[in-house]
C-alpha cells in the first residue's frame, strides 16, 4: 500500500507504473540530451507527461519545476534526491518553485509555525547549497502565498468529500485541515501558471511515488477548473467546453480551419499551436487554462537498516545536518548486500540490488566510472562490505563538512523568498 503519508515493504517499480498509470522514464531518455545520472541509472523511473516538458524545451518556450518539501524534521538525503532534480531542471532552463509546505507539517504533523520558519530555513539552505541559482526561482513558504491558498479554496470547489475519501482514505474523524492540505498541494502545483506567474505553462513535479496521488488529483483538478479540453484527433485537436456551449462559438473565429458539431469543435493544424491558441483565448475569457502538470517518479530511499526510511527514526537516514562523524558512523552500521561470512563473498560475491551502500553511492556518491567498479568488483567477490562501507563513511562525512560549510555561508538575501 503507498498512500502519501505512509510507505511500507518491498516496492515494486514495474508494477506501480502499472497499477498507477505512469510511463516509464526510460522510453524518453534518449530525448534528454544531457540527462541527470538520476535519469540514466533509472532512479527516475516513471514519468506522466514529460514529453511536455520536452516539446518546451525544444521550442524555447517558458515551462517550470515545482516541488515542495514538508519541513517536520531535518532534511535528509530523500530531500537532497528531489532537491537535486530542481536544481538540474533550473539549470537546463526552468523556472524554479520551491514550496516550503509549512501548513502541511502543522495541520498534518502538528508542529508550531515557529518551529516549520525555522528548520524551512534549512531546507532553503540546502536547496541553495546544492546549487539552486537566485535567478529564474521563487521560494515561498505555503502559508505566506495568498496565490496558493486562494487558489487552493478555488480548486476545492470541484471536488468532493466522497473523492477525497476514495483517494486518501479520510473518514468521518478526519480534521477538516487535513482533508484541505491536498487542495493547498493542488495549489502549490498550480499556481505557477497563473497571470501572475506568467500564465499557463508546462510545469514538472519532481517527487517520490508517494505523492502520485496528489498529482492525479492535481492533473484532474487543472483540467475540471480550466474551460477548454482538449483531445487529439487525426491533424489536429478536437475542444470541448467544461463551462457552456458559448464559449464554443469563440473557438471558430480563431483562425484555423475547423468542423463544427453541437458539443465540440474540432481544430485542424499543428495540435501543440491550437492548443496554445486556444488557452490564449481562454485566459482572455477570465478562464485559467491550466495544462495539467507534469511529473516525474523516484524510487524510494530505503532506511539504513532496511525497510522504510522514517523521520521520526534518525538512525534510519543520513540527515544533511548530522555531524560528518554521525554520518560515517550510521554508514558503517548500516544493512549491506554482503554475505555470511568473507569467505562465502569472495567465492559468490555480494549483492548490490539488495544493499544500502551501493543505493547510496548510486544515488548520491558515485560517478559512472566509480559505480561501474563498485558494482563489478562486488559481484565478483574482489571487494569485500567492509572496505566498501569504509569508503563510502569516507565520502560521506567529507560530504557532510562541505555541504554545512556552503551552507552556513548561504546568504538568503540573494534569494526571493516568500515567508
Ligand atoms: N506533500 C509533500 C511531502 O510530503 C510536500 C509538498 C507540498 C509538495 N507541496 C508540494 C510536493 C507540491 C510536490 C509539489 O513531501
Ligand atoms: Fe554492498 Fe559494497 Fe558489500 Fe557489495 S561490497 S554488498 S556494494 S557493501
Amino acid at each position: 500500500m503507498i498512500s502519501p503519508w505512509d510507505i511500507e515493504g518491498y516496492v515494486d517499480y514495474d508494477r506501480l507504473i502499472r497499477e498507477f498509470g505512469m510511463k516509464p522514464f526510460s522510453e524518453i531518455l534518449d530525448r534528454i540530451p544531457n540527462p541527470h545520472p538520476l535519469m540514466r541509472r533509472g532512479v527516475i523511473f516513471g514519468h506522466r507527461d514529460y514529453e511536455r516538458i520536452l516539446n518546451a524545451m525544444d521550442r524555447c518556450r517558458d515551462w517550470a519545476v515545482m516541488s515542495g518539501f514538508m519541513p517536520s524534521g531535518l532534511p535528509h538525503l530523500g530531500h537532497k534526491m528531489t532537491m537535486d532534480e530542481i536544481v538540474w531542471h533550473q539549470f537546463v532552463g526552468g523556472k524554479a518553485f520551491v514550496c516550503i509546505a509549512d501548513m502541511e507539517a502543522r495541520y498534518i504533523r502538528g508542529l508550531k509555525f515557529e518551529e516549520t520558519r525555522r528548520l524551512g530555513e534549512l531546507y532553503i539552505r540546502s536547496i541553495a547549497s546544492l546549487g539552486l541559482k537566485p535567478k529564474n526561482c521563487l521560494i515561498y513558504y505555503q502559508s505566506a502565498s495568498r496565490y496558493v491558498r486562494d487558489l487552493a479554496v478555488e480548486l476545492s470547489s470541484e471536488v468532493n468529500f466522497s473523492e477525497l475519501r476514495a483517494i486518501y482514505g479520510f473518514s468521518s474523524e478526519t480534521s477538516l485541515a487535513k482533508i484541505f492540505i491536498p487542495m493547498i498541494q493542488a495549489g502549490d502545483i498550480l499556481h505557477p501558471q497563473l497571470k501572475d506567474f506568467g500564465g499557463f505553462k508546462p510545469v514538472v513535479v519532481p517527487v517520490g511515488a508517494d505523492q502520485d496521488p496528489h498529482l492525479r488529483l492535481t492533473r484532474d483538478l487543472a483540467n475540471r477548473i480550466s474551460i477548454f479540453s482538449f483531445e487529439r484527433i487525426d491533424g489536429g485537436v478536437r475542444v470541448r467546453s467544461r463551462k457552456g456551449s458559448e464559449y464554443l462559438e469563440r473557438v471558430r473565429d480563431l483562425g484555423f480551419e475547423f468542423r463544427s458539431y453541437e458539443k465540440h469543435v474540432d481544430l485542424f493544424g499543428d495540435p501543440e499551436e491550437i492548443e496554445n491558441v486556444v488557452r490564449e483565448l481562454e485566459v482572455d475569457l477570465g478562464g485559467y487554462a491550466f495544462i495539467p502538470p507534469s511529473s516525474i517518479y523516484h524510487k524510494f530511499t530505503t532506511g539504513l537498516r532496511g525497510g522504510k526510511m522514517s523521520s521520526s527514526k534518525p538512525e534510519s537516514y543520513i540527515s544533511l545536518f548530522d555531524k560528518p562523524e554521525d554520518g560515517a558512523r550510521k554508514v558503517m552500521m548500516a544493512f549491506t548486500g554482503g554475505r555470511v561470512t568473507a569467505e562465502e563473498q569472495r567465492r559468490l560475491g555480494g549483492n548490490p540490488e539488495r544493499c544500502v551502500i551501493f543505493e547510496l553511492y548510486t544515488y548520491h556518491f558515485a560517478d559512472d566510472f566509480m559505480l561501474e567498479e563498485i558494482e563489478r568488483s562486488c559481484r565478483n567477490g574482489d571487494l569485500l562490505c567492509g572496505k566498501c562501507k569504509r569508503q563510502l563513511s569516507e565520502i560521506v562525512s567529507e560530504f557532510l563538512r562541505e555541504f554545512q560549510e556552503k551552507a552556513e555561508s548561504i546568504n538568503l538575501d540573494d534569494f526571493e523568498i516568500l515567508i
